[in-house]
């Protein structure tokens, strides 16, 4: 029941049942942070008599009911703020009410073990009353008593209800409506559920502050100990300042579950003593990286931050201005294909495989997250920097879960073709945007390679796929122009016996095969055919991941349009897999120089300096639009500002990226006041670049979540009349963390929102 107005509570008495902490900072909450009671009234029963009269005095409660039962009586909604021990008693003292004494009444509790508290309803009353909502505020203080009481307690804090099967809908709304007034966030689950989380997440760490605590006391210099301890122990046991008593029962009612959480954190807290014992270093960089990488992803998620499992209850919004001098040199972000495999390879090697410029975007975390999650040692990222401890071909262990790879199409489809070829069975799973992508392209040639890879979406994910399958080696005719399917079939074909080899339509990005040398395995390159013998091993290398080209495209588009630009892009791959973009500029006449060439690690790398220019319409020549298949997005902006017409065709594996790219961007320009022609494989685009500036009207566009349709409308941006407002843009991060900050390096402006949906 959200829409409960003001006017409905102020005809309601709130009874609160114990005056300490939790219950004073409920009356606190629920009388306004103003002291204008939100409430018709307010009243409280506290069993000391002093509490009851401090509380008055304090101004928590109106007035206090001398008894439980009158309070009862009195009010409409109660919060039974009691101990979990003192609430049998409580719930007794009702009974001179009669059989039903909540009969028209909303009741809950704040109690923190949720099956002890039924267990007190069904001893008192012989069942759980249907307006008996069980809950539990995850809110708290080292402090107790009438005094700690703050109206801001519980505000962005969790409160979980617990309803059971007969619970009223109504009641529970009432609540939830309650605490949301106090500024929670209200969810709800099963109280079995709720003891056993709370067992690991909150008693767990409190028996382990206090035990601690309490070993370090006892010894004979234990003043010392305290008075040079370093802050790590002051912040891990400040739980050990908690209500002793409290803490005792909540020990001994959830037992069953706080006995299970403590019994696997044994097991491996003897784990790590064994491995400190033996010097096992393996073991213990495993456990620390997998917790640090574990808790910077607990910390995102409270951040509201996209990484693993999306936020959607927020979004990213930028808002783009128009520029008309750039300037500067800048470097953006790793090269997310040979991110992706640096991780791959580098897991699958003999050897510390070691990283620089890694790229830090979602995408890449995704992989690194699922090869920790099937046993692998990652070191970082750390300013770019990851160590890869490789386990060898036949190292992976199965995961503990389902795989997620979040937004990356990429990690999907080449650890298809990895994991195919393990001793155990894999899930993949990932965003709503990556489940809807096909994957039958690497289905059916692994399928032919006697791997089995399922899924039920009718070739969508979540793939299913089955381990201890012999491996064939193939020849694969590549139907659609894929480095993705390429590069499953090579992996794969590394666990076959004899030569797999891959044909491919059109030159695609060859990374997968640059890198496999690198790592010291024989793969031939015969025109469009390459050729690769299974059972090669791999040897851990150094990888320096050059500039991502699809990422400084952004910026070359940015340069040539912009009235007065001069911008120089650092350190970028130039592997002619990859330079469909510089040449498709150049046909369409910008001013592009490429200088410092060189090669590291098997990548050619360059830097490129892009000037303002006039672009004129083209018929893109089919044979570039894989060399440039990322980079169309921000291509269609440069097309809306050039002179005359630009004509796309066989680009339809647009439509089947992040988002369909053709039809977006057809619709964000439109959104802008530019009108284009969508085709089936393509888009024709007639450039007003001579005869309008501005380009775009100032205007707000949807980029579905896609990172490089919100990118390149923060290009387009520049040649608008005002700002443009771009929506769904945290995605971004997937391949091109902090875009707004490097874009503002050379003079574009592009201001973040984050909002509620
Ligand atoms: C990629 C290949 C391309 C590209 C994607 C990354 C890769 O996809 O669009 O962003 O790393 O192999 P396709 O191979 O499906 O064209």
């Amino acid at each position: 029941m959200t829409g409960r107005s003001s006017q409905d509570w102020r005809k309601l008495t709130l009874g609160v049942v114990g005056l300490g902490l939790i219950g004073g900072s409920v009356c606190l909450g629920a009388a306004g942070f103003r002291g204008a009671s939100r409430f018709g009234s307010i009243i409280g029963f506290d069993a000391d008599p002093q509490a009851r009269a401090q509380a008055v005095e304090l101004g928590l409660v109106e007035r206090c009911a001398p008894s439980v039962p009158e309070l009862v009586q009195e009010a409409d909604i109660i919060m039974l703020a009691v101990p979990v021990k003192a609430m049998g008693q409580v719930l007794r003292a009702c009974i001179e009410l009669g059989e039903q004494p909540f009969a028209g009444k909303i009741v809950s509790d704040v109690g923190s073990v949720k099956a002890s508290v039924r267990a007190c309803f069904e001893a008192a009353l012989g069942g759980m009353p249907a307006s008996v909502v069980l809950g539990h505020p995850i809110a708290g203080s080292e402090k107790s008593g009438v005094f700690a009481g703050r109206a801001d307690l519980f505000v962005n804090h969790k409160v979980i209800l617990t309803p059971l099967e007969n619970t009223d809908v109504d009641a529970v709304a009432q609540i939830s409506a309650l605490w949301t007034l106090l500024g929670a966030d209200v969810l709800e689950m099963t109280v079995e559920h709720h003891d056993r989380v709370l067992a690991s997440t909150s008693h767990l760490p409190h028996l382990i502050a206090f035990s601690l605590v309490d070993t370090l006391a006892v010894q004979d210099d234990s003043l010392d100990i305290f008075r040079y301890a370093a802050g790590g122990f002051r912040d891990f046991t400040r739980i050990a300042g908690s209500d002793p008593v409290m803490w005792h029962d909540i020990f001994l009612e959830n037992k069953t579950a706080v006995l299970e959480s403590l019994e696997l954190f044994s097991k491996d807290l003897q784990r790590l003593r064994t491995a400190i014992e033996s010097g096992d270093s393996e073991q213990l960089l495993g456990v620390f990286t997998r917790a640090k990488a574990a808790r910077d992803h607990f910390g995102t998620m409270l951040a509201n931050k996209p990484y693993r499992q999306k936020m959607t209850s927020r979004e990213l919004k930028f808002v783009a201005g128009p520029a008309t001098q750039l300037s500067g040199a800048i470097r953006v972000p790793g090269d997310k294909s040979i991110s992706h495999r640096s991780i791959m390879l580098g897991a699958l090697a003999e050897g510390l495989t070691t990283v620089e410029g890694f790229l830090e975007g979602e995408d890449a975390l995704a992989t690194i997250q699922a090869f920790r999650d099937m046993g692998v040692v990652i070191e970082g990222p750390e300013a770019g920097s990851v160590k890869v401890h490789g386990v060898g071909l036949h190292g992976l262990k199965a995961a503990p879960g389902p795989l997620y790879l979040g937004n990356s199409g990429t990690s999907m489809r080449l650890l298809s073709g990895l994991l195919a070829a393990q001793q155990f069975d894999s899930v993949l799973t990932g965003d709503e945007s990556l489940s809807k992508r096909p994957m039958k392209r690497v289905i059916d040639p692994l399928g032919e390679m006697n791997a089995l890879v399922e899924s039920e979406n009718d070739g969508r994910p979540p793939l299913k796929i089955s381990g201890k399958r012999p491996i064939n080696a193939i020849h694969y005719d590549l139907p659609v122009a894929s480095a993705q399917v390429k590069s499953a079939v090579l992996l794969a074909g590394l666990y076959a016996d004899g030569e797999t080899s891959v044909h491919e339509p059109a030159p695609i990005r060859d990374h997968t095969e640059r890198m496999l040398r690198g790592f010291g395995c024989e793969v031939l390159t015969e025109g469009p055919v390459c050729r690769l013998r299974g059972g090669q091993k791999l040897t851990a290398c150094h990888i320096d991941v050059p500039a991502d080209i699809s990422s400084a495209a952004f910026f070359m588009v940015a340069a040539s349009i912009a009235a007065d630009a001069d911008v120089t892009l650092k350190h970028v791959g130039v592997n002619p897999t990859r330079t469909g973009i510089i040449e498709i500029l150049r046909l369409m006449g910008a001013d592009l120089q490429v200088s410092n060439e060189a090669t590291v690690g098997g990548e050619p790398v360059a830097d490129i300096r892009v000037r303002s220019s006039r672009l004129k319409g083209i018929n893109i020549p089919p044979a570039l639009v894989p060399l440039a298949i990322d980079e169309f997005p921000v291509l269609f902006i440069a097309a809306c500002c050039a002179e005359g017409k630009t004509v796309l065709t066989g680009a339809e594996e647009l439509r089947v990226k992040e988002s369909d790219r053709i039809q977006v961007m057809a619709d964000g320009l439109l959104e802008l006041g530019f009108a284009s022609k969508v085709t089936s494989d393509g888009i024709e685009i007639e450039g007003r670049g001579a005869t309008s500036d501005p380009v775009f009207q100032s205007g707000s566009v949807d980029s579905h979540g896609d990172h490089r349709i919100a990118m390149a409308f923060s290009v387009a941006a520049i040649r608008a009349g005002g700002p443009v407002t771009i929506h769904r843009c945290a995605n971004v991060a997937t391949s091109f963390p902090d875009f707004p900050g490097i874009a503002a390096n050379i003079g574009m402006q592009i201001d973040i929102t984050d909002a509620e949906l």
